[in-house]
């Protein structure tokens, strides 16, 4: 038996826990969580942590080699997670980046200032004892895969979930924009992040349902040029940017004059299958080298429309360089696939 914490969106605890049935499959007896708290979950499992979660959705992050420290003060706390560092630390080499996290429960009050304490007085303390891997400490981004990291997770006041293997962990807050007219936005940049690509000057890119364009906008600011269809207005840093093309039209019957894009972007507020469908048809007709579409559930099953997700993906994108769905930092009812094809 293994611990592994899983650490998703607050509110969503238990569709994190459907959607751990759902990966394990029907033959392997559902993990009871040995700690809960909002939007995540210890368990206890002999799955093997890498094969199994290392590719879910709620998560954002997915941890193993936990370590439980417990103190009364900020200096209490900072001294038992060294500690718990140098030991998981004596035997990994440290050459490259690696990552430095702490992870709270938003609803505790105070409980984010208290993590953020203890982060300086670990940081100072680590930077006496072992300056060059100090360095190498950072919050990420960090392309997907499994590595080694120290994540924090604050379960209490007094309490550190303390993990040294990061399987997974993608999804963050992203800085927002001023010019950007709305918080989608800050969806379009995380999924750039999670992809690990993001648009580049002078690359095409087909919008559907942009408006008020920040999706769009978040393109257009690298420089790639948009077709924002919606029917709405386009507002902000979007309405009158000389990258942006706002066309009135429908996205599902909207076709690229030029047959085809670097980027499809999908936001519609509709049905999530239908919105899948659709991406099938542009797959088929090869007209997207990259996708970033959101899935809207709303009223619907979040677990069952995973599973079309992944049917999709075996149909569709078994052939994909990268195929990702995630609920990101900045997802609400909604999921969000990201994908490159490898077809330029
Ligand atoms: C959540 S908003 C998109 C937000 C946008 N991504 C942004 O960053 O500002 C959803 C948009 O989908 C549009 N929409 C819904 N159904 C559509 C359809 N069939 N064709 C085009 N746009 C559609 C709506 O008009 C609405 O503006």
């Amino acid at each position: 038996m293994k611990p592994v914490l899983l650490w998703g969106q607050s509110g969503y605890g238990e569709a994190l826990l459907e959607e751990i049935r759902f990966r394990l499959g029907d033959e392997t007896p559902a993990p009871v969580p040995s700690a809960s708290g909002p939007g995540w979950h210890l368990l206890e499992t002999t799955a093997e942590a890498g094969r199994v979660f290392a590719d879910m959705a709620f998560p954002h992050w997915v941890l193993t080699e936990i370590r439980e420290v417990t103190g009364s003060g900020v200096n209490q706390l900072a001294a038992g997670l060294l500690d718990g560092f140098l030991e998981a630390f004596q035997e990994i080499r440290v050459e490259e980046p690696w990552p430095l996290e702490i992870l709270c429960a938003a609803e505790e009050e105070g409980l984010a200032r208290r993590a953020a304490s203890v982060r300086t007085e670990l940081a100072a303390r680590l930077k006496k004892r072992l300056s060059r891997v100090a360095k190498l400490g950072r919050p990420g981004p960090f392309p997907p895969g499994a590595r080694p990291g120290w994540v924090m997770a604050f379960t209490g006041f007094d309490r550190v979930l303390a993990a040294s293997r990061v399987i997974s962990g993608g999804q963050r807050r992203m800085a927002d924009d001023a010019a950007a007219p709305s918080r989608s936005y800050l969806k379009a940049e995380e999924a750039y992040h999670v992809l690990g690509d993001e648009p580049a000057p002078g690359q095409r890119v087909i919008d559907l349902g942009a408006a008020p364009g920040g999706w769009s906008y978040s393109a257009a600011k690298r420089g790639a040029l948009v077709s924002a269809v919606d029917n709405g207005p386009l507002k902000g840093g979007a309405a009158a940017h000389p990258n942006i093309t706002h066309l009135k039209a429908d996205g599902f019957s909207f076709v690229p004059e030029s047959g085809r894009c670097d980027w499809l972007f999908c936001d519609m507020v509709e049905d999530p299958y239908r919105v899948l469908r659709l991406l099938a048809d542009w797959v088929a007709e090869r007209r997207g080298a990259r996708f970033v579409v959101n899935l809207k559930f709303g009223r619907a099953d979040p677990v069952e429309l995973l599973r079309e997700v992944e049917r999709f993906r075996a149909r569709e994108a078994a052939d994909w360089e990268r195929f990702y769905v995630r609920h990101l930092f900045h997802d609400r009812e909604e999921f969000t696939l990201v994908g490159s094809s490898g077809v330029s």
